[in-house]
C-alpha cells in the first residue's frame, strides 16, 4: 500500500504528480503530500484526506522541474498531516516518500540517532534521518543513502531528494513495488504504471535491492554493492481509457459492467486457432506432476480460491487445499510430496502471498500465479503465470477480477482435466459465453438489485448471506462486499452451520440473502431459510431459474451448475454497490482499505 511517484525533467512537476497520485489512490488515500524542489529550495505540501485535498494545498504559483509524491495507506501512526509523507531530515536537507514497513525502525533509532529530534510517528522518518546522519559523517549523498539501505529490514519503495541537488531523485526498492518510466529529456518513478502512463509508456523493472539514481537524461540502476546493473525497458500495454470512469458515477459500477466483456476477452486469450482452450504446455505438465495443489490468497481472490478448488477436484481430479496466505506463512501445514502452488492475486503485489512465495520457492517447490497485471511480483517470481485479461480493476472492490479468477481456474481445470483424459462435464468455451450473456441480462436489471438494497439494507446494522455448496463461497464474497463498500456488519455462512451459534443474532427484520443455485441443496437451503424467518429474519432468495420457488426475490438466468458462482455473484455485487450508495458511502474508495496490499 501507499504510492509514490517522482518526475525530473523540464516541465513543471506538480500537475505531473498530482496527476500520477490520483491513479495511485487505490494504494492508500488517508494522507498525501508532494515535495518539490527548485533554485529556492524544496518545497513541501501534504494534507490529511484524499488528492482531492492535497490539490488545494499546492501554491499553483510554485514552479519545479524535480518533485517526488505520496499516497499513504497509515501503518505506523495515524492518518494526520504530520505523519504525512514526504518526511525530512533534522536539517530539512534530505526529503523522502516510503511505501513499505522498516520493521527495524526502532533499533535503528535507538543506535543511530538518539540526538536526533523525530518530528513524526512513522518508520519512514528513521531512513531519511540516516541519510542526513551519514552524509553529515562526511559520505557522498549516494554512499549514504546505500549504507543506510543496507541496514533496513523490511519493505520498502523510496524516492529522495536532496536540496542541495535539483539534478537527482535517489531511488531504491525492496519487496515493494516500484518501476522507473522513461521520457525524452524527463524520467519518473511510480509504484505502477498506471501512475505516469500519461508522460511515458516505456519503464524499467526494478528488482529487491537495488537502488537507481535518476536523472532528467539518464537513469543508472545499481545493487547495493555499487555494480551497475543494465536492463532493456519495457512497453506497458495499457490503455489511458481503460482508467478512466467514463460516464459511469463509480468505477466500480463500471466494472461489475464489464464482466462480460472480460468473459469474452478470457476466451478469445486462451483460444487455440481451433477454438479449443489452450494454456501454456508448462502449467499443464506442473498441473499433472502435482500430487495436491495448495492456494494461496486474500480477501477476494480467497474466495475465488475456494471456488476454483472444487472446479479443479470435480474437473481434474486433483485434491486441492486453500490457504489464506497471511496464516499459511506462519502456519504452514504438513506438505503432499509434489505440491504445486497457486497464487490468486488481482494485483499480484499482495504482500502476504509474497511472502508464502519468497518460502516455497526456498523449498523447491513449483508455483502458478493468476494475476490481472503482467509483470507485477507475484507473476515475476512464480515459475508460470495465467492472465486475467479483465482490464485495470480501479475500484477498491473486486467485482471483474473475481469473476475472471474463476474463469481462468475453470479453464485450467478444464485443459488439465482433458489432458488426462477425463470427462469434461460441458463445453466451457460454450458455457463461458453462455455465462456471458446471462451476466449482460443481470447488468440490464440493476433497477431489481437497486430496489433489494433499498428495502433490506437501508436502515439494517446486519445481514447474513448463506448458501450451500458453492453458493456458500458466493456468500462469503457476497458478504466481503457489503462490508468492505457499505460498512454493515455482513456475514456469509454456510446454510447448516447457522443454526450452530450465529442463529442467535437473527431479529425482527434481519436480512438473509440466500443463494439457491444448486439442485442438490434446494430444497435444504430452503428449509435452512424456513429456521431463520421462523425466528423474524426479513429473506431474500436469489435462484436459479429451473429452481426458483414462489416468493424467490430473483431468478437468476440457467447457467452450468458448476459455473453458477460466475452469476450469482453479480446480484450480490450490485446490491452492495447500491446499500454503499443509499449510505452515502464512498463506493470506490472504502476507509480503511486499499486495493494493493503491500505490507504483511
Ligand atoms: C485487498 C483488497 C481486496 C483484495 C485483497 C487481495 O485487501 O482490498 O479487494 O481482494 O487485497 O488482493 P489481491 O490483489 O491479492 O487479489
Amino acid at each position: 500500500m501507499c504510492g509514490i511517484v517522482g518526475y525530473i525533467g523540464y516541465n513543471d512537476s506538480k500537475e505531473i504528480l498530482l496527476k500520477g497520485l490520483e491513479k495511485l489512490e487505490y494504494r492508500g488515500y488517508d494522507s498525501a503530500g508532494i515535495a518539490v524542489i527548485n533554485n529556492d529550495g524544496v518545497q513541501i505540501f501534504k494534507e490529511k484526506g484524499r488528492i482531492a485535498d492535497l490539490r488545494e494545498a499546492v501554491d499553483p504559483k510554485v514552479e519545479a522541474q524535480t518533485g517526488i509524491g505520496h499516497t499513504r495507506w497509515a501503518t505506523h501512526g495515524v492518518p494526520s498531516r504530520t505523519n504525512s509523507h514526504p518526511h525530512q531530515s533534522a536539517s530539512e536537507r534530505f526529503t523522502l516518500v516510503h511505501n513499505g514497513v522498516i520493521e527495524n525502525y526502532d533499533i535503528l533509532k535507538r543506535e543511530y540517532l538518539q540526538n536526533v529530534e523525530m518530528k513524526s510517528e512513522t518508520d519512514t522518518e528513521v531512513i531519511v534521518q540516516l541519510v542526513e546522519l551519514f552524509a553529515n559523517e562526511g559520505l557522498q549523498v549516494e554512499d549514504a543513502f546505500r549504507k543506510t539501505l543496507t541496514l533496513l529490514h523490511g519493505s520498502y519503495a523510496l524516492a529522495l531528494i536532496d536540496e542541495q541537488d535539483k539534478e537527482t531523485i535517489y531511488v531504491a526498492k525492496n519487496k515493494s513495488p516500484l518501476l522507473v518510466g522513461l521520457g525524452f529529456g524527463f524520467n519518473v518513478v511510480a509504484s505502477d504504471a498506471m501512475a505516469m502512463l500519461q508522460v511515458t509508456d516505456k519503464y524499467v523493472e526494478l528488482m529487491d535491492k537495488e537502488m537507481v539514481i535518476v536523472k532528467k537524461e539518464e537513469v543508472t540502476i545499481k545493487n547495493l554493492d555499487g555494480e551497475v546493473i543494465n536492463r532493456e525497458p519495457y512497453t506497458a500495454e495499457l490503455d489511458a481509457s481503460d482508467i478512466e470512469k467514463g460516464t459511469y458515477p463509480h468505477y466500480m459500477l463500471k466494472e461489475i459492467d464489464e464482466q462480460p466483456a472480460v468473459m469474452r476477452k478470457i476466451i478469445q486469450n486462451y483460444q487455440d486457432e481451433n477454438g479449443e482452450l489452450e494454456i501454456d504446455s508448462d502449467i499443464v505438465t506442473a498441473m499433472n506432476d502435482a500430487d495436491r495443489i495448495y492456494i494461496i490468497a486474500a480477501g477476494t481472490s480467497y474466495h475465488a480460491g475456494l471456488v476454483g478448488k472444487q472446479f479443479i477436484e470435480r474437473m481434474a481430479q486433483i485434491p486441492v487445499e486453500v490457504h489464506i496466505s497471511s496464516e499459511f506463512g506462519y502456519n504452514m501445514p504438513l506438505l503432499s510430496k509434489k505440491p504445486l502452488f497457486i497464487f490468486i492475486s488481482q494485483s499480484g503485489e499482495t504482500a502476504d502471498s509474497r511472502q508464502v512465495l519468497v518460502q516455497v520457492k526456498e523449498m523447491g517447490h513449483k508455483s502458478l500465479t493468476i494475476t490481472n497485471v503482467p509483470g507485477s511480483t507475484l507473476s515475476r517470481e512464480a515459475d508460470h503465470t495465467m492472465l486475467l485479461y479483465a482490464g485495470p480493476e480501479i475500484a477498491v472492490a473486486s467485482t471483474k477480477a473475481y469473476t475472471a479468477q474463476l474463469a481462468v481456474l475453470a479453464i485450467l481445470a478444464e485443459v488439465t482435466a482433458k489432458s488426462r483424459a477425463m470427462e469434461v462435464p460441458f463445453n466451457l468455451v460454450q458455457e463461458l459465453g453462455i455465462v456471458a450473456n446471462a451476466m449482460e441480462v443481470l447488468r440490464d436489471s440493476k433497477e431489481d438489485f437497486e430496489m433489494i438494497a433499498h428495502e433490506y439494507l437501508s436502515t439494517t446494522r446486519n445481514c447474513f448471506f448463506i448458501g450451500r455448496g458453492i453458493d456458500f463461497y458466493v456468500g462469503l464474497e457476497g458478504a466481503l462486499k457489503l462490508k468492505e463498500i457499505s460498512y454493515i456488519q455482513a456475514e456469509g455462512f454456510a446454510g447448516g452451520e447457522l443454526k450452530h451459534g450465529t442463529i442467535a443474532l437473527i431479529e425482527e427484520g434481519t436480512p438473509v440473502i440466500a443463494l439457491a443455485t444448486q439442485k442438490f441443496v434446494n430444497l435444504s437451503i430452503r428449509g435452512n431459510v424456513k429456521e431463520v424467518v421462523a425466528r423474524g429474519a426479513n429473506p431474500c432468495i436469489i435462484s436459479m431459474d429451473g429452481l426458483n420457488m414462489e416468493d424467490d426475490r430473483f431468478v437468476i438466468p440457467e447457467v452450468h451448475e458448476l459455473l453458477t458462482p460466475l452469476i450469482s455473484v453479480v446480484p450480490v455485487q450490485l446490491i452492495s454497490y447500491y446499500a454503499a450508495l443509499h449510505r452515502d458511502c464512498d463506493v470506490d474508495k472504502p476507509r480503511n482499505l486499499a486495493k494493493s496490499v503491500t505490507v504483511e
